[in-house]
């Protein structure tokens, strides 16, 4: 029948909506508002979208309402429900770990250090190259299944492992299948720029991700046997530079290709500046950004996302948050699952944020959901709880959403919806 819906979450505590008007993304003072509704349901129809969200007593008045009839039908009473998280960055296709490098670390070594003595991403190519496609895949679902029991229903993965055209397309095969068989959403990131490889010049290493690996991604693109999204360049000192960086990303937008990449890291690049004159989609990092690369980020709406893991693990300072979110810069946030940082909970992300980079929890959720799913060009379907978007919801076990993120490492979640569908429990 047409009074038939897929899910109804009642009389929760609080739903935490984050956006009530459709709005794309929050920046400056928006960004501290999170739009709660108290005493709330959530109906989601049998298309796995939102068909209302409201106060209980309100939706009792309305005639399909009291005669409709949910498939599943969940006491939300004493608990709260917020968006499916947006995990803006991650690196989740690889073999190997790199347990002895944290050692190495926690003695004093640096990122830079372990990479130029054949450690780092170097390492994690060699393991990633020598690994299958089915174990590449299994390892990948593995840390989507963890991440989906941390409430992540969105996610963007990057490739990066490979550095060659085989070892990447096989990186992007393997997100492919993923994102096809997993019930957490994937936006896919070519990152043939991810190192250079041992033996070649940067500049070598820039002209075979344009003129070599570039070229067949798209191809495999347009022949259905890959999804890309959008590229991604490790512009650093050492890695990348800002005119390679530029050819790079210019080839990808060329290709129809979201830019959205790593700058400002470990070394001042002029990432920020690059990227607003590229029309960038979005920047992660940024612990170095400069004034004049935030006022310009604002003025373009390009999205920080913001890593608190790297600056945590590598011991240094993190990004300017506060000054880019009172500059008006829209912020997102992200694990930065990799070998380097080993963090799959955007809960704990939300911790870190809030904890070493001074941004409310209000603006955490709100960059950790709608920012993040505008940062990948989603926020259509994901990221608040509006009625057309997708109803991935996390049910937290406690009447106030904040215990999402003051409870750290093992976030309160009793269950996450995606497209109104139990996930998992
Ligand atoms: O975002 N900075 C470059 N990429 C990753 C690290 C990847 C790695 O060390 O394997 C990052 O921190
Ligand atoms: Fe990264």
């Amino acid at each position: 029948t047409n009074n038939r819906f897929k899910l109804r979450l009642r009389n929760a505590a609080q739903v935490v909506a984050v956006s009530t008007t459709r709005e794309t993304f929050k920046k400056g003072a928006a960004m501290n508002t999170v739009a709660i509704i108290e005493d709330a349901t959530v109906v989601v129809g049998l298309d796995g979208t939102v068909v209302a969200v409201a106060r209980e007593t309100e939706l009792a008045t309305q005639q399909w309402y009291c005669d409709a009839v949910f498939d599943d039908d969940v006491d939300a009473r004493g608990k709260a429900v917020v968006p499916g998280l947006v995990d803006g960055h991650t690196h989740p296709v690889w073999a190997g770990d790199r347990v002895n490098e944290f050692e190495q670390k926690l003695a004093g070594a640096t990122y830079m250090e372990i990479h130029l003595r054949g450690g780092g991403i170097g390492y994690t190519v060699a393991q990633t190259r020598a690994a299958s496609e089915e174990a590449l895949l299994e390892l990948t679902m593995g840390r989507l299944d963890r991440m989906l029991a941390q409430g992540t229903t969105l996610v963007e993965a990057k490739s990066g492992y490979g550095l060659d055209a085989d070892s990447e397309l096989k990186l992007l095969r393997v997100l492919k299948r993923a994102k096809d068989a997993h019930a957490v959403a994937v936006s896919p990131t070519f990152l043939g720029a991810h190192s250079v490889p041992r033996g070649m010049s940067a500049a070598d290493a820039a002209a075979d991700v344009v003129h070599k690996q570039l070229p067949v991604v798209v191809a495999a693109r347009d022949a259905g046997l890959v999804d890309v999204d959008n590229i991604d360049v490790f512009m650093e000192k050492g890695v990348f530079d800002y005119s390679q960086t530029d050819g790079i990303l210019s080839a990808g937008k060329a290709a129809g290709l979201c830019l959205n990449f790593h700058g400002d890291e470990l070394n001042h690049m002029q990432a920020a500046e690059l990227g607003a004159k590229l029309g960038a989609r979005a920047i992660s990092h940024l612990e170095e950004i400069s004034k004049d690369g935030i006022a310009a980020m604002a003025t373009n709406n390009v999205f920080g996302v913001l890593l608190p893991t790297t600056a945590y693990v590598l011991r240094i300072a993190p990004p300017p948050a506060r000054e880019m979110i009172d500059s008006g810069v829209p912020i997102a946030l992200g694990s930065d699952f990799n070998p380097n940082a080993h963090c799959l909970s955007m809960p704990f992300v939300m911790n870190l944020a809030a904890v070493t980079m001074k941004m409310t929890l209000n603006e955490a959720l709100v960059a950790a959901t709608l920012n993040s799913a505008a940062s990948l060009n989603k926020s259509d379907m994901h990221g608040s709880i509006e009625v057309g978007k997708w109803g991935n919801l996390v049910l937290i076990d406690s009447p106030l959403w904040t215990h999402l993120v003051y409870e750290m490492v093992d976030a309160p979640i009793a269950a996450v919806y995606v497209k109104g569908s139990l996930a998992k429990k």
